[in-house]
């Protein structure tokens, strides 16, 4: 494709024109002039089983040979089966009941919304506000920039934000603070992600952090939502990334794995205490007109059952174990790398000038990491914000090889020592 012509696809006019990606297949993206790119990215952390899975593609053209569009209120066989095979081997015990949406932000803000009519429904209509994190991510809606805590992305949007309190990202006495300082009464829900994602390249917080969080709900009545947007389904060598810190959620928020890539769709998942109270009170929540199509319940139903036929969720276990072994040899000591951490096959890479200290953030150091990377043949997931300013996520399909982990590791480390010599 002529650059002119893909300059034309950004709606904000591009300085460069876009990657043109001709093909997927496996671990790889493939240009029009057949250059591989290793999707080390799983492009936005999407893409868990791999790319061109024929049994996704024929369940595909099953289910749009048969139906186009049914209003979400009404069954179908692909709509059911997705629920029943999430409730039967995916959702916790006592969660039965699931509600799709076109992407993360949507689920998101189904998740708050769903927070707000179980309190209403139970007779505490003061409690509204929402608890999100400093250092967060929770999507690119107002509701989703509104609880989350993404400086860049919300960047002169903040009129239009409602502004929810924030408890620090690290210190797991934060959140206590912040009830009491707001009122316990008035709070809906805490949302946070196991280990953030775009917001700070995959920090873990300290042993304990997770627990305290669940202690300080419970004692005041607030929901606790896990947003499981990038953290769910397997990413992080479990079913869900709470589960690494034992704790118990009331809504779960998921996307992106859900459907491979092969389909817009989020998923939002709560407790049946909550789903039951909401319906006792004879109330609902608002669907979208393309929520949970039938189309993309197949697709994500086959999907799972991929998932689960090849063990793909211990796999990235396995590989994540590698991934980050490799990660720590080769860049461990690395001059322009801070901090190499996460879980599964979500790794983080935090970059630095040399001295220890962050590049100014006229550099965009994480985009001409990235930049260089892909003139070597592979995809890292430049991001940060706040305190984090530049980190890479490394977080390929849960199919990746070890030879393409071999390759993946060296290739990254080059791309670094090349952005540095750029800027000095
Ligand atoms: C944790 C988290 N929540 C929500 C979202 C928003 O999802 P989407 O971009 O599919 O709307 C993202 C996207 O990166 C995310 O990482």
């Amino acid at each position: 494709m002529e650059p002119t012509r893909a300059a034309s696809f950004p709606f904000v006019p591009p300085t460069t024109p876009p990657l043109v990606i001709d093909r997927t297949e496996g671990v790889w993206l493939i240009t029009s002039d057949g250059t591989r790119i290793l999707d080390a990215g799983a492009g936005a952390v999407v893409t868990n089983i791999g790319h061109g899975r024929p049994e996704v593609i024929e369940a595909a053209t099953r289910a749009l040979s048969k139906i186009d569009y049914v209003v979400p209120l009404w069954a179908t066989e692909n709509r059911v089966a997705l629920v029943e095979e999430l409730t039967e081997h995916w959702l916790p015990d006592g969660f039965s009941r699931a509600s799709f949406f076109c992407g993360g932000s949507e689920s998101v803000d189904a998740a708050v919304r769903c927070a707000r009519m179980f309190h209403v429904s139970n007779d505490e209509p003061d409690r509204w506000k929402v608890i999100g994190r400093d250092v967060s991510y929770h999507g690119s809606t107002l509701s989703g920039l509104s609880v989350g805590g993404h400086d860049r992305r919300r960047a002169g949007l903040e009129p239009l934000l409602r502004e929810h309190p924030k408890s620090g990202w690290l210190d797991p006495d934060a959140l206590a603070k912040v009830v009491e300082l707001e009122g316990p009464e008035t709070i809906s829900c805490f949302i946070g992600e196991p280990i953030n994602g775009a917001s700070g390249g995959a920090m873990v917080p300290p042993d304990g952090y997770w627990r305290s969080v669940e202690e300080v709900c419970r004692a005041n009545g607030i929901l606790l939502v896990v947003d499981e947007v990038m953290t769910g389904l397997g990413r992080l060598g479990r079913r869900w990334g709470y589960e690494h810190f034992g704790i118990r959620p009331d809504i779960i928020v998921g996307g992106k794995g859900l459907s491979g890539g092969y389909a817009p769709m989020g998923g939002m998942y709560a407790a049946d205490t909550v789903t039951d109270t909401i319906a006792a009170a004879g109330n609902g929540l608002m669907y979208f007109t393309f929520s949970g199509a039938d189309l993309t319940c197949a697709i994500s139903l086959e999907v799972l059952r991929i998932m689960r036929a090849e063990g793909l969720v211990e796999r990235a276990a396995e590989m994540g174990g590698l991934l980050r072994r490799r990660l720590d040899e080769e860049l461990g000591d690395h001059p322009n790398v801070s901090d190499v951490r996460g879980l599964g096959l979500l790794q983080g890479i935090e970059l630095v000038d040399g001295t220890g200290q962050p590049f100014p953030r006229s550099v965009e150091f994480a985009q001409a990491v990235a930049g260089q990377a892909i003139g070597r043949g592979l995809w890292v997931y430049p991001c940060g914000s706040g305190p984090v300013d530049d980190a890479l996520l490394i977080a390929p399909p849960f199919t990746i090889s070890a030879e393409e982990i071999e390759l993946l590791v060296s290739t990254l480390a080059a791309s670094i020592t090349a952005a540095a010599d750029g800027v000095a």
